[in-house]
């Protein structure tokens, strides 16, 4: 029987195959003309604003995601849609076509031999610690990193550790933001996980969860791309997961995003990649420790420009208003 890690990573390549079947029923029936052509643009746009390369099998997946978008807009050919994203040059229309074309399959405590690496790793650590979680998505994986921060710390998390979460897609980062989930996401959590981190729905919040203030208070979600030249951090991290978003991006793109992940990193940092990404073959900067997880090679991170973390608290705030959604009530 395959591991849960193997379905989410065949699911992660595979959506666009299964559309192409007509198995998930998008893009059974086409709308729209969508030529090659189209579909060359689409990809040559997307790889501009997101590092991302589409292959030939996402074209049908391309189609019924931005099919979408072409029909809130009234709009008739991609071609015109096309034409007026880069004409327009309008900054949410541009946030509309990379939110459709970006993949967000995640789950809590994914390739889940990672996080006790992460809490032995913290429990050694004296100083504040501050993780970088780069590719978010709906916010299972920073949420995952924070209950395991929590675990290994006990009550010096909340005043010490801090969680940065990014991502490219604006429409993740609200659900991850708010922090509600289906209870299928979460049954297969331990019940003391549950207990502790969860507050479960009631009335007509039935069937959902949502993760208590204490958690949500470790968290900082930001939107950042991967592929912009300077993310603006200041700052070096104990760890930083970059799971499963590599993939999605060439050799010389993954290349830049280690080459900017290094000064960020503190000199004996971790970075964890998703268990199909192999980044030896793709710079020297970082050397693999074991189960996917690298470490820099030189052990020495810290560029002039970044200011070394004495406060967790202060650098990676966690001061956050709570989520917007409605509290659901008695704990799970
Ligand atoms: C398959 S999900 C992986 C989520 C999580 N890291 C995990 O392993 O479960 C890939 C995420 O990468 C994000 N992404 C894609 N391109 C990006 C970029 N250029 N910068 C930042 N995030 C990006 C997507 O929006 C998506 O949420």
């Amino acid at each position: 029987m395959r591991s849960r890690t193997e379905r989410n990573t065949q699911a992660d390549r595979g959506d666009a195959t299964r559309l192409a079947s007509g198995a998930s029923g998008e893009g059974a029936t086409r709308d729209f003309d969508f030529t090659t052509a189209d579909f060359e643009r689409i990809r040559a746009l997307i790889h501009r604003r997101a590092g991302i390369s589409l292959s030939d099998h996402k074209r049908d997946m391309a189609y019924s995601r931005l099919a979408r978008r072409l029909r809130a807009l009234g709009l008739d050919s991609f071609r015109e849609y096309l034409d007026e994203l880069e004409k327009r040059n309008d900054a949410s229309e541009w946030e509309a076509f990379t939110n459709a074309l970006t993949t967000n399959l995640t789950a809590f405590f994914r390739e889940a031999h990672h996080f006790p690496i992460l809490a032995d790793f913290v429990k050694r650590r004296a100083q504040p610690v501050s993780v970088w979680c780069s590719a978010a998505s709906t916010g299972e994986e920073p949420y995952s990193i924070a209950m395991t921060l929590i675990e290994a710390l006990g009550d010096r998390a909340a005043r010490e550790a801090r969680v940065l979460a990014t991502d490219l897609d604006t429409q993740v980062l609200a659900k991850a933001d708010a922090g509600v989930y289906a209870w299928d996401q979460v049954k297969h959590l331990t019940p003391e996980r549950l207990k502790r981190f969860f507050l479960k729905g009631t009335g007509s919040h039935a069937g959902l969860v949502k993760v208590r203030p204490e958690l949500r208070q470790m968290i900082k979600f930001e939107q950042l791309n991967l592929t912009d030249s300077d993310y603006g951090l200041r700052q070096n991290f104990d760890a930083i997961f970059c799971r499963n978003v590599m993939i999605y991006f060439d050799k010389p793109t993954q290349a830049q995003v280690l080459t900017r992940f290094e000064p960020l990193m503190k000199p004996d940092g971790l970075l964890f990649a998703g268990h199909s990404e192999n980044f030896t073959y793709v710079t020297q900067a970082f050397r693999l420790r074991g189960q996917t997880v690298y470490e820099l090679t030189r052990g020495r991170g810290a560029s002039p420009s970044a200011t070394s973390t004495t406060s967790a608290a202060s650098t990676v705030s966690g001061a956050k208003t709570p989520a917007k959604s409605e509290p659901l009530g008695a704990s799970v």
